[in-house]
């Protein structure tokens, strides 16, 4: 039997689908990536809701062993995830800590890969926004990039009514998504920060773009990453 729920993205990464969850009167679907590192390890990225037929799936690919938060706004699962495998080692994102100070963190991201999963996946924090301090990865083996809400591409149909109507205008619609404009405006005066992020996340050059809102993108990496980060 195969999979159901944990979808093939490339060798060695899947991605698997949530429930929305509401955000601000908002739903914004959810997914999570997951990353077999050597020894059957995996690096799970944004933990969805956990399901009984998830987690199954999961535990025939290996073992859960990191438990990774990309910003802050991405933590919602974390705690129910170390419930169910308490030795994974759970990282949190800039600010995190201070946020959810009701987990137990085992480490908090850094601007460089953790020694665990620096072989197979690098990382930086992409700079310069007062509001959210994203960190994003790149997985070697299948040139993937990763991440949250720095490019949000939802289905042009996903949002209804009036929010359909503004959602253009968010930036966050495909094929024209981008970071979401509240977001984009945070990073007023951070621009020479996040400009040398972008340029160390092209330097990586990503074939394909894992997101967690929306269409992802495989194969043309490289030209979504100028299109979707020229306000920087
Ligand atoms: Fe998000």
């Amino acid at each position: 039997m195969g999979n159901e729920y944990l979808i093939p993205f490339a060798k060695d990464i899947w991605i698997c689908e949530g429930l929305p969850v509401n955000f601000y009167g908002f739903d914004y679907p959810t997914r999570m990536t997951i990353i077999k590192l050597e020894n059957d390890e995996l690096f799970i990225h944004s933990p969805i809701a956990p399901t009984k037929e998830i987690l199954a799936e999961i535990d025939k690919l290996g073992e859960v062993a990191f438990l990774v938060s990309p910003n802050k706004i991405h933590h919602l699962f974390l705690g129910d995830w170390k419930k169910i495998y308490p030795k994974a080692k759970m990282f949190a994102s800039p600010g995190l800590k201070k946020k959810r100070n009701d987990l137990v963190f085992d480490g908090e991201l850094q601007n460089e890969p953790e020694e665990k999963w620096a072989k197979e996946i690098d990382q930086i924090i992409f700079a310069g926004s007062k509001a959210v301090s994203e960190v994003v990865f790149f997985h070697k083996s299948s040139k993937t990039l990763i991440l949250a809400d720095l490019i949000e591409n939802f289905e042009k149909d996903w949002f209804k009514g009036w929010k359909r109507i503004i959602m253009p205008f968010v930036g966050i619609i495909a094929p024209n998504g981008k970071a979401p404009i509240d977001f984009r405006l945070s990073f007023l005066g951070g621009k020479a920060k996040a400009k040398k992020s972008l340029a160390q996340m092209k330097a990586w050059q990503p074939e394909n773009i894992i997101i967690a809102h929306g269409i992802c993108f495989k194969g043309t990496g490289i030209k979504e990453l100028e299109r979707a980060f020229s306000w920087v």
